[in-house]
């Protein structure tokens, strides 16, 4: 079958036969000039057409608007003496003008096929408006919630951020957009940026070769085997080298092991960033350092620009290395057909956008995303009759929802849970009262709050973080509710009405309280244009919840770094920890459990399923086989529901050590009340695989469990053993 998708990681004769005709015509000044990506704004815009007509720019990133790509293209293609075109860069993470729910809610419907198309709806604004290329997918694993940029990415999980970087890479690059034109995308950022010390963004990553391989690559690899033909070099120094002059990760890893034929680009200013960082006196040796380790592109430091030619001229960077990158970037100018078709047709910017099938996916995607965390004595879903008294400073919101990438979204877009709420329920029931803001300030309205919540049935309370508490540069050391809401919850609680709550953040929350006395709880993330009608549906009992974390949500801040593939020490800890000073010599804590709040893989729903019968269909099996297990589940309850299987495994012995899990399948299933289903995962032994002693990559005969459960935390649990071939 032909992939409806395009493949950016190759290339034909053809193809690099245009680009030997060009490059034999092209200066050294021009060739340094396709290295460029410039940002534009009304401060450089002279000087920057000036460069572009000058043959001195290859790449324009964030520049909005058909009218103004068309104009710089125009520059390019008309007036230098080349004309080569140029390549518009943006990012378009979560959607275009349709903005969906951030990346980690949508990877919390664990259905790839929903990332896929709402990546190829953002595909579909975004070329219609000038872009031809998306700094995106994220693909940063990320065991650190702390880390605003955890938003950005599918969670913290390799094998699952591997499927879902691949399904983004399909969407991203879908074949037949109505605008005609083509879209590469960009997997970011390159590498272990995810990795974070103490969550810190841009902060330092040191970690063994092996984590760097068998935790934060492979989602790469994955993406560039799904075609993807570009990728961006991150801001993190990775073991004492930063990753934008990493010759070890850039050369010897994408291009020698890999076969990467793609362009890497930095991250902005990255080129520049390498002398703070101190690896390197001034900017030249920043352009000498990342030409050299492999960065095809300088986004906007300038370094390239002012310094490559020289650098090349005074031999310290060799022409042919200038040469293979310039070659890469023409490469995806040619596969993306911008010679031929260089402009974006104005006619149809507009109305290419926020179409209404469009908006039925970002509620369908929003529905999915949302993850029960609590539903003590099946509070909800609500009934339609009761008397429901809606709190909080995002109860009305329209413009957090959007979440942290939502760029040029719209406020006027959105629905909000009031919205979405007023059209579920009948009008007189919902009173509305936003009670506090979201960040600390004067809250004349807090007790009149708390009032609305006494005389109603049931107070549904919609706190959490705004937009701008997650994403880049945007990390938190305490993880609670901003300002007076933890307050606010707790005396609406104290009313005596049931309280529903409802999370809107762009990262897991640390919510002990909450956790422990409200008895429901619905995470509905920051979910895009249509969360408020998504939240009021899944209250409301029209939509039954099945989304799934895909990170894990601590206790408290010190368990960071939690995560649910860890290793397991010499001194597992047997219990929960908390044995208050206890001198039990085990890896827990004194003061707190060792638990998570909610396990990675976490998620309810309004039926329950039980899982039974598992069978390991192959208790032996050879390194080319495959694992075959099957389980029964059957929906026990009495709604129709959705439920994510989950197969997990775990190496008992290697020759070095494994984690107490690893996930390796998922299967998201649709039963009715009483129905059951057998699931059947086959799992390649070559997936059980990691790098070893000599750190190459290899599967290991030995003894092995495997659950097939819920959540990364519970399970039916069963054996095989892989056996030498
Ligand atoms: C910096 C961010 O780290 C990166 O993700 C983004 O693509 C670039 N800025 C361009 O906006």
């Amino acid at each position: 079958m032909t992939p409806n998708h395009y493949n950016f990681n190759q290339t034909t004769p053809q193809i690099e036969e245009r680009v030997d005709a060009l490059l034999a015509k092209m200066t050294l000044e021009e060739k340094v000039g396709q290295m460029m990506q410039i940002h534009i704004h009304e401060g450089n815009r002279a000087e920057m057409e000036e460069r572009i007509r000058q043959g001195q720019v290859g790449s324009i990133l964030s520049l909005y608007g058909v009218k103004d790509t068309n104009h710089a293209q125009r520059i390019a293609v008309e007036e230098s003496r080349l004309g080569i075109p140029l390549i518009f860069g943006n990012d378009v993470i979560h959607g275009y003008r349709t903005i969906f729910p951030i990346p980690l809610a949508e990877s919390c419907t664990w259905e790839p096929a929903l990332l896929q198309e709402a990546a190829r709806i953002a595909a579909e604004e975004a070329s219609a408006n000038g872009v031809d290329w998306n700094f995106a997918p994220m693909v940063d694993v990320c065991r650190e919630p702390r880390w605003g940029r955890i938003a950005e990415g599918a969670g913290e999980d390799v094998y699952l951020g591997s499927v879902m970087a691949q399904a983004r890479v399909r969407g991203f690059q879908a074949k037949g957009l109505t605008s005609g034109r083509k879209i590469a995308a960009c997997p970011k950022h390159y590498a272990a940026y995810g990795g974070a010390e103490a969550g810190k963004d841009y902060n330092t990553v040191d970690i063994s070769e092996r984590t760097l391989r068998d935790l934060y690559l492979p989602p790469f690899e994955a993406a560039f085997d799904e075609g993807a033909g570009t990728t961006m070099s991150a801001f993190n120094d990775l073991n004492g080298i930063p990753s934008t002059g990493n010759a070890f990760i850039l050369r010897q890893i994408l291009r020698e092991e890999w076969g990467f034929l793609g362009v890497v680009l930095s991250d902005w200013n990255a080129v520049g960033e390498l002398v703070p960082h101190g690896f390197a006196a001034d900017l030249k040796e920043a352009a000498k350092r990342a030409a050299l380790a492999g960065v095809d592109m300088d986004m906007i430091s300038d370094a390239y620009h002012a310094h490559l030619a020289e650098l090349v001229r005074e031999g310290a960077v060799p022409a042919p290395i200038i040469n293979e990158a310039v070659r890469r970037i023409l490469r995806l100018k040619i596969q993306l057909g911008l010679f031929e078709n260089p402009y974006t047709d104005e006619a149809l910017a507009s109305e290419s956008i926020l179409k209404p099938e469009y908006r039925a996916k970002a509620l369908e995607i929003a529905q999915k995303s949302m993850v029960l965390l609590k539903n003590e004595g099946g509070l909800l879903p609500l009934d339609e009759g009761q008397r429901i008294a809606l709190i909080g400073p995002l109860a009305d919101d329209h413009h957090h929802i959007l979440g942290a990438w939502h760029r040029i979204g719209e406020d006027a877009d959105t629905e909000s849970v009031l919205d979405g709420m007023r059209a579920v329920f009948p009008l007189a029931n919902v009173a509305h009262m936003e009670g506090i803001p979201l960040e600390r300030g004067d809250a004349p309205h807090f007790r009149e709050a708390v009032e609305a919540a006494q005389s109603a049935d049931v107070a549904v309370l919609v706190v959490g973080e705004g937009e701008f508490m997650s994403g880049e540069a945007h990390s938190r050391a305490h993880l609670g509710l901003p300002g007076q809401q933890q307050a606010l919850v707790e005396a609406v609680h104290a009313t005596g009405t049931p309280v529903v709550v409802v999370l809107m953040s762009g990262r897991p929350l640390v919510i002990p309280w909450i956790a422990e006395h409200i008895p429901s709880v619905l995470q509905a993330w920051h979910g895009g244009i249509r969360a408020g009608g998504a939240v009021a549906r899944i209250l409301g009992g029209r939509v039954n919840p099945s989304g799934k974390l895909t990170a894990t949500w601590p206790r408290a801040e010190g368990q960071i770094p939690i995560y649910y593939n860890h290793k397991s020490t010499g001194r597992p800890p047997t219990g929960d920890g908390t044995l208050q000073f206890d001198m039990i010599h085990l890896s827990d804590y004194m003061d707190e459990y060792i638990s998570p709040q909610f396990p990675f893989g976490f998620g309810l729903s309004y039926t329950r399923f039980a899982y039974a019968d598992l069978e390991v269909v192959t208790p032996t099996l050879g390194v080319d086989a495959a694992l075959v297990v099957e389980a029964a589940i059957t929906n026990t309850g009495e709604r129709a529901g959705e439920e994510i299987v989950q197969l997990y495994v775990r190496d008992l012995a290697g020759e070095v050590t494994r984690p107490v899990k690893e996930l390796k399948g998922f299967q998201k299933i649709s039963l009715d009340p009483g129905e059951s289903q057998t699931v059947r995962f086959e799992v390649p032994a070559r997936e059980l695989g990691f790098h070893g002693l000599d750190m190459s990559y290899k599967v290991e005969p030995g003894d092995f469990k495997v659950w097939v459960g819920p959540n990364a935390a519970e399970g039916l649990e069963g054996e095989f053993a892989i056996e030498r071939g």
